[in-house]
């Protein structure tokens, strides 16, 4: 990253921009094109990104210093992880300096006896998983951007992830946090404490804000302990009723700890991308991987038990448990590659969810409507089914510009979340509503909510410098 090739220009356009070199190492400060575009924008596609500048600061100092600069020069900061948001909570569209946290890496503390680790917010999930292992423990927020999504992303979204049904959301892994506010304001929250009945949880509203109410500076996490080896399912599904009576029966009387679907169609796009074999002899509309905790010998019998009475049901018609950790691993792929396998078409996204109760009702409606309003269009859905999140990707035809597709999605959209609504699901179940799920906020929170929400804001960010147009208008 050279800074002094465009510096001089740019800068002397837009004076304030100068003075961000006199706060920071000019190795932390950059507008170079190149640099602006890919720090610029998450993975949401579809949004142009048009930063002013870039910034990398590396300590909690650092970061208060550039929110006094920001308020001082009216200028909106938008903070950034590892850029695999995808509702466009990270995209900077509106000349607005990018505040990237991956020089803020080192994890800072373990402490066994808290069973817990404090880290800064760039760690990278995976790294942070993998210290936590060569500890003897367990981080279980996972999913498949762990190479490079950050903490504090994963805080500000409160990510989910393939986990969720038996470890919770980010959130419940927060014990404790360090923020700097849109005002400046240095907060230590909650300091790793288990129990604290002293007010308003201010750390739990930061957890999902996206950046908006305050920067993360440092975070304490629970760890656990490790589960035991888990059995991995692939099973073949015909029907769409079939996937919850799985789910159910599993459910009740085994430990799950993972149970997600995809459709066959999914599948045929990671098949093609990655070189797998199909990886049963049947083939079926859907298919459904699922992990249990061998808590027990009778795990794995009683699992089959099931397994056989779900076949004899026509719940499914095939079925599989890997043999070995790499079958174990390849079942996975098979889920986890299909956002990469299907992102040369361009997907528009989904990512909506319902009480797991609501499921089966909530898929035939969906189902209908999606086959209705989409004829021409291949749409791939997927998702965390085990705990009510489903995720809807339209593929691009090639024949359609971006524009034509995007509005096409769009008019879709209002039918599908006005049915989420009569649910009372949610229109962003894990991404998050960034600038993409905007517009639809108000399918899943109320007017009386979402005023709430803006008045919280102006009390942490009364200037209005912190990712500003991001969740909701001000
Ligand atoms: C996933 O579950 O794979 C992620 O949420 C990514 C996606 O929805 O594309
Ligand atoms: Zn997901």
């Amino acid at each position: 990253m050279s800074k002094e090739s465009s510096s001089t220009t740019f800068s002397d356009q837009l004076p304030p921009l100068k003075s961000l070199k006199d706060l920071l190492d000019p190795s932390q400060v950059s507008w170079e094109p190149s640099d602006l575009q890919t720090y610029g924008k998450d993975w949401s596609k579809h949004l142009k990104a048009q930063p002013l500048a870039l910034v990398f600061p590396k300590s909690r100092q650092e970061v208060q210093t550039l929110v006094r600069w920001a308020r001082e020069n009216k200028t909106a900061l938008v903070p950034s992880g590892g850029r695999t948001g995808l509702s466009g909570g990270a995209t900077a569209t509106q000349r607005e300096v990018v505040v990237s946290f991956e020089k803020m890496n080192r994890i800072l503390d373990f402490n066994p006896v808290d069973q817990s680790v404090t880290v800064e917010p760039g760690v990278i999930t995976e790294t942070l998983q993998n210290f936590v292992r060569e500890q003897g423990f367990y981080f279980p927020v996972d999913f498949a951007a762990r190479g490079s999504s950050q903490i504090g992303g994963n805080i500000a979204t409160n990510a989910g992830g393939i986990k969720v049904l038996r470890y919770g959301l980010m959130r419940q892994w927060v014990m404790g946090l360090e923020v700097v506010t849109g005002s400046g304001e240095f907060l230590q929250l909650n300091h790793g404490l288990i129990k604290n009945a002293t007010g308003y949880d201010l750390r739990q509203l930061i957890v999902g804000s996206e950046g908006t109410l305050a920067l993360i500076t440092q975070a304490t996490l629970a760890v656990t302990r490790p589960p035991q080896e888990a059995l991995v399912f692939l099973l073949a599904v015909p029907e769409l009723e079939g996937l919850m009576k799985i789910y159910h029966s599993y459910r009740s009387q085994l430990p799950l700890l993972a149970f997600e679907m995809f459709t066959d169609k999914a599948l045929n796009h990671v098949l093609k991308s990655s070189g797998l074999k199909a990886p049963l002899q049947e083939r079926a509309p859907y298919y459904v991987l699922m992990e249990l905790e061998q808590t027990s010998d009778s795990v794995a019998d009683q699992a089959m038990e099931i397994l056989s009475s779900a076949l004899e049901q026509g719940w499914m018609v095939d079925g599989s448990l890997a043999q070995s950790p790499q079958q174990a691993r390849d079942f996975w792929r098979l889920r986890e590659d299909i956002t990469e396998a299907t992102a040369f078409a361009q997907p528009y996204k989904n990512d909506i969810s319902v009480r797991i109760s609501q499921v089966p009702d909530f898929l035939r409606q969906m189902d209908s409507l999606l086959t209705q309003q989409y004829p021409d269009f291949e749409v791939v859905w997927f998702g965390h089914i085990g705990d009510g999140n489903l995720h809807i990707n339209i593929l691009k035809p090639e024949s359609l510009s971006p524009e034509e597709f995007l509005q096409r999605c769009k008019s879709v959209d209002q039918q599908l979340f006005a049915m989420i609504q009569k649910f009372s699901g949610s229109v962003s179940a894990e991404h998050g509503v960034g600038l993409v799920k905007k517009p639809y906020l108000e399918y899943s929170r109320s007017p009386a909510e979402i005023q709430l929400m803006r008045e919280i804001k102006r009390a942490f960010d009364p200037d209005g410098i912190l990712n500003p147009g991001k969740v909701f208008d001000p």
